[in-house]
């Protein structure tokens, strides 16, 4: 019998795993049953770390501890190489992602009855846009993250190929395919084609027509539609009156864009962020708003503030309109958003840039639109009606296969894990 293989999908938002046995390639479960798992850390004061929907239960439930979430994004960058204070230690964020990591594969583990050494990993088309040094440390970061678990042979697959290959197994004729990935922090595309007669073939090359991406994905619709909406009611756009200066002037609007951006929140936790805070309070023009920005801090209740941005931007994909609940920050506190006013602007340039990015995947490839045969959607972001729809619509006459959102890319990366791996 061969040594079973796995893939692993390490999302902003989500991650999968999948093992490799029997000749079918099988998601494993994560957390319980479920074979996702939110890519979320909480570590309690006494160092005791919890994985996915634990972590999220312990922060909402108000243990002491830090939380982190979408993680990824810091892959490659300055941050990454931080370390982030937990009670009184200060902990490195490659320790903590390692963490996580490895937790995913105990799991695995477990299920093959085995330790496993070999695994490919998915990534990003860009983890970084536009400079190769910095994706390329993003890589090495976590391939030295993943190997320190004690996987030994680790490669790495861009993620729409890896959705695109589970997709390829379910075809019975050739198909040019667009390969559409919209997660949590990056939007990706492949144009390949698939055939059930290549698909064992070693080398792909000459069927992967182009793969690119963009740094942008919910996280970032998250973000934007914070900033039009929650953060106003924390201060934000607000004014404050400068000591030496004639006008008033506005409240640094990087507090606002910081505690909007998921992988950011929890550097605000700190007693120089408060104080400025409490300075800027005793000068604003609407300092009962800024009272809640300093609640806000002073609870670390950030997350919990993304997290209802998120409850409503999903919300909005199936109605017109919903509350964002901030009773947390404030009893009363309720702000109604709606698809017409707020989201579908808020998504405005967003969907302008994947537009670009799809055109510039055929561009590459000189391939037109209406050259491609079926639109491959996977991806949580894919549920946003706006988004989906913007960009189907160059391609009237192609088919349209509504993947697995969560789980297509974990499931192609294990079978490439078992050609690769062979
Ligand atoms: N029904 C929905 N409507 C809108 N957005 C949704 C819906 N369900 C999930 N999402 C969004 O999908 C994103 C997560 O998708 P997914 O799990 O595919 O990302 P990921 O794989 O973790 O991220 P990435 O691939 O970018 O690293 C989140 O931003 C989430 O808010
Ligand atoms: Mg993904």
């Amino acid at each position: 019998m061969s040594t079973p293989v796995c893939g692993i999908d390490f999302g902003t938002s989500n991650s999968t795993a999948g093992l490799f046995t029997g000749g079918t390639a099988k998601l494993c479960a994560l957390e319980g049953s479920e074979n996702t798992i939110p890519s979320a850390i909480f570590i309690d004061d006494d160092s005791t770390r919890s994985f996915g929907r634990a972590a999220v239960k312990a922060y909402t439930r108000g243990d002491d501890g830090r939380f982190m979430r979408a993680l990824k994004s810091i892959l490659g960058t300055d941050l990454a190489r931080e370390t982030t204070r937990v009670g009184t230690r200060q902990v490195a964020f490659t320790d903590i992602l390692a963490s996580f990591i490895g937790d995913i594969k105990s799991h695995v583990d477990a299920q093959a009855g085995q330790e496993l050494t070999s695994a490919t990993i998915g990534r990003p088309v860009f983890f970084i846009d536009g400079d190769k040094e910095a994706d390329q440390n993003a890589q090495n970061m976590l391939e030295d993250i993943v190997k320190s678990t004690g996987f030994q042979n680790v490669t790495f697959l861009p993620e729409p190929l890896a959705a695109a290959y589970t997709y390829e197994d379910t075809l019975k004729k050739e198909e040019l395919a667009l390969i559409i990935d919209l997660g949590g922090g990056t939007s990706d595309f492949s144009l390949i084609r698939l055939s059930p007669k290549n698909k064992h073939k070693e080398n792909r090359a000459e069927d992967i027509l182009s793969n690119h991406g963009v740094h942008i994905g919910g996280t970032d619709f998250d973000k934007v539609l914070s900033l039009m909406c929650a953060m106003p009611e924390l201060g934000h756009k607000g004014l404050m009156r400068a000591p030496f200066a004639e006008k008033d002037i506005e409240i640094a609007p990087w507090l606002f864009f910081t505690l909007a951006t998921w992988p950011k929140i929890h550097t605000l936790y700190n007693q120089k962020t408060v104080r400025l805070v409490e300075d800027t309070l005793n000068h604003a023009l609407e300092p009962d708003k800024l009272e809640r920005y300093l609640n806000v801090l002073e609870d670390e209740s950030g997350h919990t503030l993304a997290m209802k941005v998120e409850e409503t931007k999903i919300a909005l994909s199936a109605s017109d309109a919903h509350h964002l609940d901030m009773n947390f920050v404030e009893k009363g506190l309720n702000v109604p958003v709606s698809n017409s006013q707020h989201l579908k602007p808020s998504l405005m340039d967003s969907c302008e840039a994947l537009n670009r990015t799809v055109q510039e995947t055929l561009d590459d490839a000189g391939v037109t639109a209406e050259q491609v045969s079926s639109i491959f959607l996977t991806g949580g972001s894919t549920k946003l009606p706006m988004i989906r729809e913007s960009l189907l619509k160059p391609f009237p006459h192609a088919h349209v296969v509504t993947g697995d959102a969560f789980g297509s890319v974990g499931v192609g990366l294990t079978l490439h894990a078992s050609r690769y791996f062979k």
